[in-house]
């Protein structure tokens, strides 16, 4: 069962699935019946497709939607470079640039919020990723920190889809194809190409993007647990058509291979009456999702931690995988029950929506984020260590009130130049297993 009560009405405006074949409306009669492209649509609308994927992609790859608008997405005028002086987000899109990837473990402090009137776009710095988005693969890992809602003013990634994880405060969403709400515990993810413009009913806002270069995020296959668990389809909700008939002077931006590009348009590009198709935006609660693990001993890998994936193309070898560590019972007995001192061939990123991650009593705070890169070492801090290797595992144990998450990547999670110098580097990270001291007796077993 949900843990956290959820703020946000499920079902207001959404449809529930994931990657359906959707179908929506705002006006009666505005979605053609039987075809796509009809001679006139309906309302005078223009009909426009939006390709996900190849054309010719299998079919249960294959993701597009054919939207009914006011006006095609081609209406603007010509995109110019946002001067370097005007730029306040520190983008990073192509990892061949970035400094030499210190083997170190990493952690940070979270991102302060701006001094300056700062929305949404202007909000990002790229902290780590890999691969380029010129070439399709690989990711960026952005941190966001906003407090003013994006006035007048659209954007949409021509880089890759983003999933964003909100850690502080509510995002209003308002997409070509709906609204998405969503408040901490909840993710949103909007696909390529897809225009929208964020509001922040809270005031302020802070979070992580992972914006995915490469195939899109799917659910992963559930082999021996099943036809039901981790995160359910039911449980993914896609917006209902929203549109405004408004114009004006507006702002469009895209970001093209890491550059912020602006263009004027004299309306608003939310303007899609009616949409089908299978490629749109989505929210899921992670308080929904069906946390599994060991009822005997050991704890599995946290592959069984899993929400959403990006596949490569080497079966069982995913670009991105989305993981979260939610509120669970620990039943295992006669196990050392915090996830265990480990390195993997897999690079891993870690941030903090609420509460204390059960493998650091302190340092990693909800904002922050830590990076162990391939084959660094890493696991418990001393005193949890101290602690689990000494408490009852004859009894349940609930690790309560905490979200803590993973974007894993096959690849290595290159840190930019930002990351490595700004002041929320934390020097003493490495301090937190000094600690750990030797136990070993070869007479006492
Ligand atoms: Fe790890």
């Amino acid at each position: 069962m949900p843990t956290f009560e959820t703020h946000t009405d499920a079902n207001q405006h959404y449809q529930s699935g994931f990657a359906n074949d959707f179908a929506t409306e705002a006006l009666p009669g505005a979605l053609p019946i039987g075809r796509n492209s009809p001679q006139r649509a309906a309302y005078g609308l223009y009909a426009e497709q939006l390709s996900g994927t190849a054309f010719t992609a299998p079919r249960s790859h294959n993701r597009r939607s054919w939207l009914y608008r006011i006006r095609p997405g081609a209406v603007h005028k010509p995109f110019t470079r946002i001067p370097a002086e005007m730029l306040r987000a520190k983008l990073v899109a192509n990892f061949a640039d970035v400094p030499a990837t210190p083997p170190n473990q990493l952690r940070w402090d979270p991102l302060p919020m701006p001094a300056a009137p700062t929305d949404f776009i202007d909000g990002w710095v790229t902290m780590a990723g890999n691969g380029a988005a010129e070439s399709m693969t690989g990711c960026a890992i952005h941190l966001y920190a906003a407090n003013r809602s994006m006035q007048d003013r659209f954007f949409y990634n021509s880089d890759g889809e983003l999933l964003i994880v909100p850690q502080q405060g509510r995002l209003a969403i308002w997409t070509e194809l709906g609204k998405v709400d969503v408040e901490p515990y909840e993710i949103a993810v909007i696909p390529r190409g897809v225009r929208f413009s964020v509001a922040l009913p809270d005031g302020e806002a802070r979070g992580y993007i992972c914006e995915n270069f490469g195939a899109l995020l799917q659910l992963p296959d559930l082999g021996p647990i099943g036809s039901n668990g981790l995160a359910n389809p039911r449980d993914f909700l896609t917006p209902n058509a929203a549109y405004e008939d408004r114009e004006g002077r507006f702002e469009l931006v895209t970001k093209l291979n890491g550059v912020l590009w602006r263009a004027d348009i004299g309306h608003s590009p939310l303007d899609v009456v009616a949409w089908h198709g299978n490629y749109a935006p989505y929210k899921y609660d992670l308080r929904h999702f069906n946390t599994i693990g060991s009822i005997s001993y050991d704890h599995p890998d946290p592959s069984i931690f899993l929400v959403l994936q990006s596949p490569s193309d080497t079966p069982g070898v995913d670009t991105i995988d989305f993981v979260i560590f939610p509120p669970r019972w620990l039943a295992a007995e006669d196990t050392f029950r915090p996830p265990w001192f480990h390195r993997n061939v897999a690079s891993e990123f870690m941030g903090l929506v609420h509460g204390v991650y059960d493998a650091k009593a302190e340092g990693f705070v909800p904002g922050g984020a830590s990076l162990h890169n391939c084959m660094s070492g890493h696991g418990p801090d001393a005193e949890t260590f101290e602690k689990a290797s000494n408490s009852d595992t004859t009894k349940p144990a609930k690790v309560d009130a905490t979200m803590a998450f993973m974007f894993e990547t096959r690849n290595l999670i290159k840190p930019t130049q930002f990351a490595l110098e700004t002041a929320q580097l934390q020097a003493n990270y490495y301090e937190c297993w000094q600690g750990l001291t030797k136990h070993f007796n070869p007479e006492q077993r």
